[in-house]
């Protein structure tokens, strides 16, 4: 990758693979070494996706509205806080992006993976992370992370098997564009995750 350009880089794993720690501690670096960096989320990042995160989090629904809600979310989140992002020449990362659509709601819920592909050629025909960093974990030891949490969401209350189909959606995912993906060993502790960042950071 050239170092003089801003990038779109996306943080991705299942609940309790530690992400969202190591993107504050990644986006941080960024910034030490002088790269002006938004750091936002999915489903979020605008105010009516935080309010749509609400309803995705905590409402029962159906798959399908699931599946729109993401994407819907998604859209506003690309035109408000993405592309003006980029177009300004400033970094952007990203908790979660359409990967976790195919790895949640395709592969966790069985949504047909096709009908994810005609979502994201609507919502995002010409924009894909440069970069996305898989933190990947076994599932018995991201459910030992989540059991901690006091309050679980509609997804983290999920069973095991659930977070196996969605680990094996993100592979799926990763296999058909391996190029794009880095998979970091985030079963390892924070601070052997930590040094790869470093090195991964080095090559960006
Ligand atoms: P998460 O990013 O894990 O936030 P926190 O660390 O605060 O719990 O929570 C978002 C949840 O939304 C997570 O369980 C995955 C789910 N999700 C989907 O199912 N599909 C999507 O497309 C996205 C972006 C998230």
């Amino acid at each position: 990758m050239n170092p003089a350009t801003n990038k779109f880089i996306t943080f991705e794993g299942m609940d309790g693979a530690g992400k969202s720690t190591h993107l504050t501690w990644f986006a941080d670096v960024l910034r030490q070494r002088g790269f002006d960096v938004v750091v936002t989320r999915e489903p979020g990042g605008t105010p009516l996706g935080e309010q749509l995160r609400e309803i995705l989090l905590h409402q029962p629904m159906s798959i399908g509205t699931e599946v729109m809600l993401m994407f819907a979310a998604r859209l506003e989140h690309i035109e408000q806080v993405i592309k003006p992002a980029l177009s300004a020449g400033k970094w952007v990362v990203s908790d979660r992006f359409s990967d976790a659509s195919f790895a949640y709601q395709g592969g966790g819920r069985g949504m047909d993976w096709d009908k994810l592909r005609q979502l994201e050629q609507w919502v995002h025909p010409d924009l894909q992370p440069d970069l996305t960093l898989f933190f990947d974990v076994p599932v018995e030891v991201a459910r030992l992370r989540l059991a901690n949490n006091a309050s679980l969401d509609r997804f983290e209350q999920e069973q095991s098997e659930f977070f196996e189909r969605v680990r094996a959606g993100y592979h799926k995912r990763i296999k058909q564009n391996p190029q794009k993906y880095v998979v970091i060993d985030a079963a390892k502790p924070l601070e052997i995750v930590k040094n790869r960042l470093e090195e991964i950071i080095l090559t960006i």
